[in-house]
């Protein structure tokens, strides 16, 4: 062990990560548990995940422990798509989709003109995600370049690896939010060279979804995506019925929604598609194809009304999924009521998730659908110590639920269908408490 240990931090408690899809292997070999472990961080990367007994004897004398015993310690939840402006409107009553934007998405991110509310905003947002546990998202702005750009230094100052860029959007939205007629390629180029590889930021083309794009718009989006290395594509897809019809509409010479953003390059390792709900085969066959990924958004889904996401179908065809809040859409920054509304989601299709699979879909996963499965989201050594501590006994229905488990699995399902952001006791950036 390291002679000098004052770079060197070490927590106490029950720990637990995947190494891989627990689904796909033998859960075994992809779940790795220590139920009085010790995960040992040095300058904020993790250095070593043992058992307590056997790690503890072989640290220097002086090693701060900090001592997390009876708690689990998991990677950070990873949000694979989330709307920062809208953390305001979330549980906005009665609408679907195109409403649902026209009368509360739409207003709320004309506010974000004003660079002290998005700065307000993006301070909370940013705290609302640690508080749940949250430690790596993919994140929409407003079409403002002032909004994503105060988001991204706040990001910077709090050390957070995150994704996000300014939206892009010239039509079929209010006037108030449409790009000039650089198209929002200036603006997007400006924050790229500005933040993308700074500290543990990248940065994300982001055309909100194609209805809101011409197509020199999304050409140009494209152009920027393959422009330099690592960028990312962040947009919707196939979310709602009336938007698919919308679609149909206005790229009449598409075979469907999915071949749009084909026909501009806006596909690939590093793009995301969030909701992609109602897809024919040949949709999902060639996101497969392409390396792109998609986010599962459950509580959107629901609370728009939008549709059953098909798990299965979408991960027999090997395309990697991540889970999203998709706030405001969804109704909750806590990844474990996400993960419990998923679970419900996928029983209405007689599909079963199991706690083991959903823990790792909210860390590993997510990690591996953003391509960033060597940074985060496990704690294999050398990995970025960025982790959450979860309180098993956060409410009295759940200590008494848990006192009668008898295996991990159950303690894990009871946690993601009773818990909250009440179950998080910290959350660590880099082995710092955030
Ligand atoms: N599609 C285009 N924009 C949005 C949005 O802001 N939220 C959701 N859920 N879907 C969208
Ligand atoms: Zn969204």
């Amino acid at each position: 062990m390291n002679s000098d240990s004052s770079d060197l931090q070490a927590f106490k408690g029950s720990i637990l990560f995947f190494t891989d899809d627990p689904d796909q292997l033998d859960a075994e070999q992809a779940v790795r548990y220590y139920e009085k472990g010790l995960l040992l961080v040095e300058d904020g990367i993790v250095k070593a995940v043992e058992n307590f007994d056997e790690l503890s004897p072989t640290l220097p004398p002086d090693t701060e422990v900090t001592d997390y015993s009876g708690q689990l310690i998991i990677p950070g939840f990873v949000d694979t798509h989330i709307h920062y402006p809208q953390t305001d409107i979330v549980a906005s009553y009665g609408k679907q989709l195109l409403d649902w934007l026209e009368n509360y998405a739409f207003p709320r991110e004309g506010m974000f003109s004003d660079l002290t509310y998005a700065e307000e905003v993006a301070e909370f947002f940013l705290q609302e995600l640690a508080r749940n546990g949250t430690t790596t998202a993919q994140v929409m702005s407003t079409v403002h370049e002032h909004a994503a750009d105060i988001l991204l230094q706040k990001s910077l100052e709090k050390n957070l690896r995150m994704i996000t860029g300014k939206t892009l959007m010239n039509c079929n939205a209010p006037e108030y939010l449409l790009d000039g007629p650089s198209m929002g390629f200036d603006s997007s180029l400006k924050l790229a060279e500005k933040w993308h590889g700074t500290g543990r930021l990248s940065y994300a083309v982001t055309p909100r979804f194609a209805v809101t794009s011409t197509e020199s718009q999304l050409e140009k989006a494209a152009e920027l995506f393959h422009s330099r290395q690592g960028l990312y594509l962040h947009t919707h897809l196939s979310e709602n019925l009336n938007e698919i019809e919308m679609i149909r509409t206005l790229f009449p010479w598409s075979n469907d929604y999915l071949d749009v953003y084909e026909r501009f390059g806006l596909v690939g390792p590093r793009a995301t598609f969030a909701h992609a709900i109602h897809l024919s085969d040949s949709e999902i066959d060639r996101l497969a194809i392409s390396g792109s990924s998609i986010s599962f958004c459950p509580t959107s889904n629901l609370f728009i009304g939008s549709g059953l996401f098909n798990l299965e179908r979408v991960t027999a065809a090997g395309i990697p999924v991540g889970m999203a809040t998709d706030i405001g859409g969804g109704t909750s920054f806590s990844m474990l009521k996400t993960l419990a509304e998923a679970y419900k989601v996928l029983q209405l299709q007689g599909q079963s998730l199991s706690a083991l699979k959903a823990f790792y879909l909210a860390t590993l996963g997510g990690a591996r659908a953003l391509g960033l499965a060597d940074q985060i989201g496990s704690f294999l050594p050398g990995r970025e110590a960025d982790f959450t501590v979860l309180n098993v006994n956060a409410t009295p229905l759940i200590e008494r639920r848990i006192a009668v488990t008898q295996t991990l699995e159950e303690r894990l399902f009871v946690l993601m269908m009773l818990g909250d952001d009440r179950s998080i006791t910290q959350t660590y950036i880099m082995g710092k408490a955030a």
